[in-house]
C-alpha cells in the first residue's frame, strides 16, 4: 500500500473503521514488531491527535519502554505500578477518565488528562501493552476499548 495515510473526521467509530484497513495494510507481509509497532503508534497519532500513543513491552519483569509517537516517557515501569502497570497485572484494558484520581498514576507529563492501557497478549501471557494518553478529561470510552483491543489483535508478537 501507499504509505499516505487517509485521516477521515467526524465520529470515532468512523475514524476507526477507516483506519482498521490502513493498519492491517501496513503490517502486512512485514514481520518485524518494531517496525509494526512503530507505524501503528504513528498512524494511531496521526488519525487521533492524542498526546501520546506508544508501547511498553515486558522485559526481566519490567515494562521498558517500546515505539512510541509523543513527547518523551518514562522509560521502566513495574508490574502493578501507575496504569500501564495495573493493566499488565490485571491483564486487563484500563480507562482512567481523569489521571489525577487515578492512585499511583506515573505522571510523564502533566498535560496528560485521561488515559487508555490495553494489554498485549501472546500465549495467554502479557507481553506488552499499549497506552494512549490524551489531554482532554474523559477522552476515551467503550468505542476506544473495542477497537483498540482489536488493532493489537494485529500484532503478531
Ligand atoms: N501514565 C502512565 C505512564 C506512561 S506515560 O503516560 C507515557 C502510567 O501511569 O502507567
Amino acid at each position: 500500500m501507499s504509505e499516505d495515510l487517509s485521516i477521515v473526521h467526524g465520529n470515532k467509530q468512523g475514524q476507526y473503521e477507516n483506519l482498521l484497513p490502513q493498519i492491517k495494510g501496513l503490517l502486512d507481509g512485514e514481520p518485524d514488531l518494531i517496525a509494526n509497532l512503530a507505524n501503528m503508534a504513528a498512524a494511531l497519532k496521526e488519525q487521533f491527535g492524542w498526546f501520546w500513543v506508544g508501547f511498553y513491552l515486558v522485559k526481566n519483569d519490567e515494562l521498558v519502554l517500546g515505539p512510541f509517537q509523543g513527547p518523551v516517557a518514562c522509560t521502566r515501569i513495574k508490574k502493578g505500578r501507575g496504569v500501564c502497570g495495573s493493566s499488565w497485572q490485571d491483564a486487563k484494558t484500563l480507562i482512567v477518565p481523569d489521571v489525577e484520581k487515578f492512585p499511583g498514576h506515573i505522571a510523564c507529563s502533566s498535560l496528560s488528562k485521561s488515559e487508555i492501557v490495553i494489554p498485549l497478549f501472546k500465549n495467554n501471557e502479557v507481553v506488552g501493552v499499549l497506552d494512549v494518553d490524551s489531554d482532554i478529561l474523559n477522552d476515551f470510552d467503550e468505542t476506544d476499548q473495542e477497537y483498540l483491543e482489536k488493532i493489537v489483535t494485529l500484532i503478531n508478537l
